[in-house]
């Protein structure tokens, strides 16, 4: 495993097939399944590290991030990884004021709307990190359902030559969703915290089993965010919607998905099913 912190090195492609895991750093299954998959499809996997400061709002957790990139590196080299690049802020943005990609429509509600820029600063480093590694295949965990589908819609929008691939959300043996900020969560907050996941197994349940439509759906909705309230979460959002245009839904037509965020103490949780 090469461990490469210049952007230098990836000026010119390596031969064969590269695969790219785009990450942020402090590894968990969900990062090492993408790694182990990609693995088996090309010649070259590269893993990128880097806390990308323009996706965090203000009042985020940009500073506290985890940051261990000895036990990153180990936990990749295990997964047959070869390169990972963790480029310092300065080789990613070298002016005050840089290019930055707006992606329309998709961005404008759920994270979108509860942090703006959010999208601008996603889109924007992962624009950068396809120029840099120029990989065939990028892999992306379903955990953040809206950020794949910002990611596809950009690589469509800008005919971008690279595939992308989502694949299943991992999740602890009680079902929430692996995350890095799960470490966050006080002993209380993480037995309560499955909560989202039951909840949206609950409505997807409901909504596959039956025809409910309009004001049904909306109340199996209604029911799962005061469950959630009652149990001490703070919900941003609950909501049925199209998985391609983000756009609430209230009857199956196409693929959709059930989407939630909602806050725990000081934690932020998202989680989302395919219906
Ligand atoms: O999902 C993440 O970890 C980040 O949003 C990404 C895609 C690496 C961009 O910084």
């Amino acid at each position: 495993l090469k461990i490469v912190r210049s952007i230098a090195d990836f000026r010119y492609p390596a031969p064969g097939s590269v695969g790219l895991v785009p990450t942020m750093g402090a590894f968990h299954e969900g990062h090492l399944s993408l790694m182990r998959h990609a693995r088996q499809f090309h010649d070259q996997v590269v893993v990128s590290l880097f806390v990308n400061p323009t996706q965090f709002g203000e009042n985020e957790d940009f500073a506290k991030y985890p940051r261990d990139l000895t036990r990153d590196a180990a936990l990749a080299a295990e997964e047959g990884v070869d390169i990972i690049l963790a480029p310092t802020l300065s080789e990613i943005y070298p002016r005050k004021l840089g290019s930055t990609i707006h992606v329309p429509e998709v961005t404008s509600r759920w994270e979108g709307e509860i942090r703006p820029g959010h999208f601008d600063g996603v889109a924007t480093i992962v624009a950068k990190l396809f120029n840099i590694v120029r990989p065939e295949i990028a892999y992306f965990g379903q955990k953040d359902l809206q950020q794949t589908i910002v990611v596809r819609r950009m690589v469509s929008d800008l005919n971008m030559p690279l595939a992308i691939e989502v694949l299943p959300t991992a999740r602890e043996s009680d079902g929430l969703a692996m995350s890095s900020r799960n470490a966050y969560l006080s002993t209380e907050e993480r037995s309560i915290a499955p909560g989202i996941y039951r909840e949206l197994t609950r409505c997807r349940n409901f909504l596959q089993t039956t025809d409910a439509t309009g004001t049904e759906v909306e109340d199996v909705l209604r029911r799962s965010r005061s469950s959630l309230e009652a149990l001490g979460f703070r919900v941003d959002y609950f909501e049925w919607i199209d998985a391609e245009s983000m756009e609430p839904v209230r009857q199956k037509n196409g693929a959709t998905a059930l989407i939630a965020a909602a806050g725990l103490g000081r934690t932020r949780l998202i989680d989302n099913v395919l219906v």
